[in-house]
This record gives C-alpha cells, structure tokens and sequence, in this order.
C-alpha cells in the first residue's frame, strides 16, 4: 500500500501522485543507482517504464493499489483552441511579383496559394492572440495556468522565452514557461512534454502552444524555401482527464539535421577570429521530403498501436502542412482517404510548429470534432524531428 497523503497535502485526488512522488524523491536522494539498474529498480517499484503511456495506463488502471478514485488523473486532453495568423496576406501572385516564380510552380509543387506573414507583429503577439481563445474556449483563468509550453524557433528574443513573454502578457503568474525548439514537430513535442506533467499529477492547467514567425529568418533571394513558409500562432489548453491522449510516437534523426538547416547567428569571437554569421533558413527540399512520405506514415503506425486503434477508425489526421503531395503520399501509405486529412497549407503555406494547432482550432470551430472522436497528430521537420499523438476529443 502507498504511503498516505504527504503532509501539506489536503486534497484527496492528489493522494495518488504525492506517493509516486514520494517514491520518486526516496529514489533521487537514497537509492540513486548506476543507469543500468534504474530500470531495474523502475519495473520492480512501479512495474512499467514511465516511458511508455500505454503500459503506464495500464499500471495505473489494474496494478494501483488502492484502486483509482474517480476523476484520478489518467491522461490528458484538449479542452479549448485558438489560434492566429499574421496580419498580411501574400499570395502567390504578389511573390511573382518580387522573384522569379510563379504562382503554377508553387501551387502545383505544394499546394499552396497564400500564406500570411508579420509586419509589426511579433510571435509572442500572435500566441497571446490564440492563447486567450484557448483560455476562453476552455474556461480556464490564466491566472490558474500552471505550466505554458511554447513550441517555436522563432521566438522573438534568445531569451526571455516565448513562453516567459507570454506569462508576463497574459497574467499566468503561477505558470512554469519554456519553449521547445524543434521545428515543425516543436507542437507535438510541447503536447507530450505538458502531458507527462499533468498525467505525473503535478500540473492541473497546460497552456501548449505552437508559434513562428518564419518570415523573419528565410533567405528572401531563395525562392525555393521562402515561397513555402507562413507566420501564426495555435494554442491548446490540456487539462487531466480519464480520455484524452491514447498513444504517442516520437523520434529524432540528429544525423539528418543539415537537411534543414538555419544557423542564425555567430559572433565575432575575439579568441577564434572567425567573421560574424546571420544566417537563414536552408533546406535540402528533396531529402526532407523523402524523410517526411517515409517517416511519418510510421510515426502515425506506431502511435495508432501505442493506442490501440485502428486508422480506419480515426476521424481526422491532422498533420503538419508542408506539402500538399506529402499529405497524400502519408494518406496512401496509411490506405486511408484524403478527405480524413484536413487542409490548411492552402491558405497559411508551412507554418512549422503553428501549422498543427491552427488546423486544429480551424476544424474544432467549424464544428467538425464531437465528443469521443479519435483523432491523428502530427509534426515532422528540422532535427530532423518528428511526433505523432493519436487522441480522444
Ligand atoms: O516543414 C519542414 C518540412 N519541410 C518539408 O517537408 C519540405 C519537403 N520538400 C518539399 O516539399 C519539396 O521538395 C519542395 C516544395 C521544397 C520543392 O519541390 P521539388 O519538386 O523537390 O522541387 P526541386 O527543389 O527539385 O526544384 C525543381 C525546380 C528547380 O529548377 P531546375 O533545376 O529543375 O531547373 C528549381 O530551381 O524548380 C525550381 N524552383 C522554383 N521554380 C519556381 C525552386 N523553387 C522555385 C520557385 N519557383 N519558388
């Protein structure tokens, strides 16, 4: 049996986390053991590796002694969406305008009509924007927000974070902030990352978020990246639940990183003399793509059997917008049709980590997600990177 409540701690339905937390604090300060036999010590005190969501549900719905009260916190799920898009609208004709492309090109190669991009505003700008309509939509105070993760690589300073400048806007004085940086995946991984802490007990309000400012580090005489890229801001708000969030998959090829590459800035070192670098986006358009029709149908196989469901019973697969052609290569790879994948590249062009949270506010506010739908997540890109979620609406 696990330890009572520990001590300061009133609330009932906290009981369970404050003995895994108990556990886990006895583990950090007396029983730190060589890697090698942690998950020895994990398989023996917990009986699943805390790695793995299915088996931990599993652990927590049939080996929890007690058995779990109701409302105990099982997963996580959505429970509000917002989202952005910058102020300017350029569309395909208007770039024809200033390089040498066409709208026939870009279209045809990517799906991609129009793409919205920043003038005076910022990426914090536009996650206020779609964080207070998550906020709303959730009917969560951002004054009770306890964790804020901004998923982006284009935040607007080094530091503070696009997470910080958020709190600070939006009130959420209690709120721990962070971004992630990775790229077109960087949504997918805040989700997970925000998950983990609320299904550890120890968060009851998430703020995830996915925001880019894109326009501001293409290489504007490129005409084969910054034709493809968008500026905007999705947000979600995840609250514990007993359904929600059923199965992941998550992966990272550092090897590959150069295929899409910005190195941004490099000082003047006095000590290397080697010359100041601002830098912009690259991409090896070919390999990223032959990684994305590879990698992503996988990632979406793994995460629908770390769930447990079937394609054929998704509702919508909600992926990250990069290419039109990508999307229907993933679409047959999987032998599920077309119209299961929701389109938004058309209007907003690549977005990186804001493509997925827009799309997803876009369908849940034109009422096209009900209760107890199952729906695809997924991100893949720079890292290079990818994560798929399957969830419960
Ligand atoms: O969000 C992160 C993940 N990113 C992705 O998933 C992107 C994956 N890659 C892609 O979507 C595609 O590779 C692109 C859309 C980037 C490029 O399409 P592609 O069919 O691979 O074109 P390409 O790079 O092979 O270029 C074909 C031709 C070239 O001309 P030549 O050498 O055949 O004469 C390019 O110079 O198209 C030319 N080109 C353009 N022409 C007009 C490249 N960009 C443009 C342009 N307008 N904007």
């Amino acid at each position: 049996m696990p330890p009572t409540a520990a001590k300061g701690v009133a609330d009932e339905n906290l009981r369970f986390s404050s003995w895994k937390f108990a556990q886990g604090r006895e583990f950090l300060t007396n029983k730190m053991l060589p890697i090698g036999q942690q998950e020895e010590w994990r398989m023996k005190t917990c009986g699943f590796h805390p790695g793995n969501s299915r088996k931990g549900r599993e652990f927590l719905t049939n080996k929890m002694p007690p058995p779990a009260a109701k409302g105990e916190v099982m997963t996580s799920r959505i429970t509000g969406t917002g989202s952005c898009l910058a102020g300017t609208c350029v569309t395909n004709d208007w770039l024809s305008g200033i390089m040498d492309t066409s709208d026939e090109w870009i279209r045809t190669r990517t799906g991609i009509r129009e793409r919205h991009l920043v003038k005076e505003e910022t990426t914090t700008d536009m996650a206020y924007e779609a964080a207070v309509q998550a906020l709303e939509q959730a009917s969560v105070a951002a004054e009770d927000l306890e964790l804020i993760v901004v998923g982006t690589v284009t935040a607007d300073h080094v530091t503070p974070s696009a997470a910080c400048e958020l709190q600070a806007r939006l009130g959420a004085d209690r709120a721990m902030a962070f971004d992630i940086n990775a790229a077109c995946s960087g949504f997918l991984f805040a989700i997970q990352t925000a998950d983990a802490f609320l299904q550890a007990g120890r968060f009851k309000n998430a703020l995830v978020i996915g925001a880019e400012s894109l326009s501001r580090i293409m290489d504007w005489s490129d005409r084969s990246t910054c034709v493809l890229f968008g500026d905007g801001a999705g947000a979600a708000v995840l609250q514990p639940a007993e359904t929600g969030i059923l199965g992941y998959d998550q992966g990272c090829d550092g090897k590959k990183g150069s295929a899409l590459l910005c190195v941004n800035r490099k000082n003047h070192n006095p000590l290397t003399d080697e010359e100041q670098i601002v830098d912009y986006v690259h991409m090896d358009g070919q390999e990223v793509y032959r990684f994305a029709v590879t990698t992503v149908p996988a990632s979406i196989q793994k995460a629908l059997a770390d769930a447990g469901v079937k394609a054929e019973d998704v509702k919508y697969f909600v992926l990250h917008q990069a290419n039109l052609r990508i999307i229907q290569s993933v679409a047959k790879r999987l032998h599920v049709p077309e119209e299961k994948f929701p389109i938004g590249l058309d209007h907003c062009g690549n977005m990186s980590a804001a493509s997925v949270p827009v799309l997803l506010d876009e369908i849940n506010r034109k009422g096209m997600l009900e209760k107890g739908d199952k729906i695809v997540l997924s991100g893949f890109g720079g890292g290079l990177s990818w994560g798929s979620i399957v969830m419960e609406w």
